[in-house]
């Protein structure tokens, strides 16, 4: 192996991708700074430090274990202790500030703050469950930007954080390279990986889901086969990039729930080559495979699973992350939409664009929809109405993108999202007027 004497020069910041879900990658931003045939050699080349980044226990089954060699211009160890940070309007498990809520919720969206705030000021914790102390659960934030992160990065000790852009492109300039998000996309940083976030179109709006649990992962797709919903090469994560940068940087992590910050004398990401299986990725949501009924009856949403953190149950999701995309609706003497349901798991709902085929109104993008455990509900009035009287022919349902997070353990909201204004009062009335036997003046109904 030869070692090269000169000091790395940091690559170009243009967005540079690696596909494959899981896969082991392999890349450098400097040809020949990652060592050959081991992970930490005595002199790595160009004096680079070599870190590990562990995403599981290092005893972790093969299939499961997740980490990566990082080898860059300085240690992480390298910076001062960290102080409390002003903790915002994020929080964290347990969630305990506002009852945990029966009552189905809607909220309009939240406008953006007309003060500067960038993604970590402006993420505000709309609800969660579960705890990081415990590995369990997952919280679901709203983030309102106005300005890019300068001179700062922050990363999450708690959880993996799934993204989910809804007004505005992201570039986030992370440890491992570039990841650029547009809203129909989502993308994911580990638990643990430094990131800062410029936005690339101005003010910004978006969803982010914290998972304090088991890592994301496909679902298993069984009877379906091989191919299908989310396919693993259309996940794609960063090239290695890095910068060269002297200059006072602000590291916020969030750790047991708390923000705490330190001041390092460079930027962190200073990353210049890196191979292993734990990276961020990201992941455009017009490329999921959807699957539906080509006969009778709305299968259980669960076939749109795009992405699933297992709880310790089999089957039982401590979070799945479900999209409701465009598709053809061709089922045949079919109620076609969502149907009316209980269910054991919490369901979380926010819409990217369009509108979403069990509301007729009232759920508009950027809005937000909870229903816990157990709270019966299912198309409203309209909706109900246009479905049973419908003509079955195939329809399409397009320019749409709405997105669940579903969940073993029910939601508590947090005290902010039940005094915002946007929180409607009148949601409940979506399920008033059902007529009494409401088929009775049409088909085979009831005596
Ligand atoms: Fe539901």
């Amino acid at each position: 192996m030869t070692l090269h004497t000169p000091a790395p020069k940091a690559a170009a910041l243009a967005a540079d991708y690696l596909p494959g879900f899981g896969a082991h990658h392999v890349t450098e931003a400097i040809p020949g700074a990652l060592p050959e045939g081991q992970n930490s050699p005595q002199r790595p080349p160009f004096g680079l430090y070599a870190e590990q980044l562990s995403g599981t226990a290092f005893t972790a089954p093969r299939h499961e274990n997740r980490r990566s060699w990082l080898y860059r211009l300085r240690p992480s160890a390298g910076h001062p202790a960290f102080r409390p940070f002003p903790q915002g309007l994020l929080r964290s498990g347990p969630f305990d500030e506002a009852p945990a809520d029966p009552n189905r919720l809607r909220w309009d969206p939240i406008p953006i703050p007309e003060q500067g705030q960038d993604f970590l000021e402006g993420l505000a914790t709309l609800a969660g469950n579960g705890d990081p102390a415990q590995g369990a659960g997952c919280a679901v934030h709203l983030y309102l930007a106005n300005r890019s992160m300068t001179d700062r990065v922050f990363y999450d000790a708690d959880g993996e954080l799934l993204i989910v852009p809804q007004q505005g492109r992201l570039r986030l300039f992370t440890e491992f390279g570039v990841l650029e998000l547009s809203p129909g996309d989502l993308g994911v940083v580990p638990r643990g990986v430094k990131f800062r976030v410029d936005l690339l179109d101005g003010p910004a709006r978006g969803y982010v889901c914290e998972n304090y649990g088991a890592l994301f992962r496909l679902p298993e797709l069984g009877p379906i086969g091989s191919n299908g919903l989310a396919n693993p090469r259309d996940f794609l994560a960063p090239a290695a990039a890095f910068e060269d940068v002297e200059r006072p940087t602000e590291v916020v992590q969030k750790f047991q729930g708390r923000l705490w910050s330190t001041r390092q004398d460079r930027s962190p990401l200073d990353v210049a080559a890196w191979h292993g299986t734990l990276y961020p990725y990201k992941y455009d949501l017009g490329r999921f495979n959807t699957i539906g009924t080509v006969s009778f009856d709305h299968p259980d949403p669960s076939i749109f699973t795009v992405l699933t953190s297992p709880s310790d149950t089999p089957g039982v999701a401590n979070a799945d992350f479900v999209i409701f995309p465009p598709r053809w609706m061709v089922a045949e003497h079919t109620f076609r939409p969502p149907w009316f349901h209980r269910n054991l798991m919490s369901e979380l709902m926010g819409l990217v664009t369009g509108a979403y085929d069990a509301k007729q109104g009232g759920f508009a993008p950027g809005g937000v929809s909870l229903h816990n455990c157990m709270s019966a509900h299912g198309p409203d009035v309209a909706s109900w109405k246009g479905a049973s009287e419908a003509e079955l022919k195939p329809h399409k349902i397009d320019n749409t993108l709405a997105f669940m997070v579903e969940t073993r353990w029910a939601f508590s909201p947090t005290r902010w999202a039940m005094e915002r204004p946007e929180l409607q009062t009148d949601y409940d009335a979506c399920w008033d007027g059902f007529p009494k036997g409401g088929a009775r003046d049409r088909a085979t109904d009831l005596p």
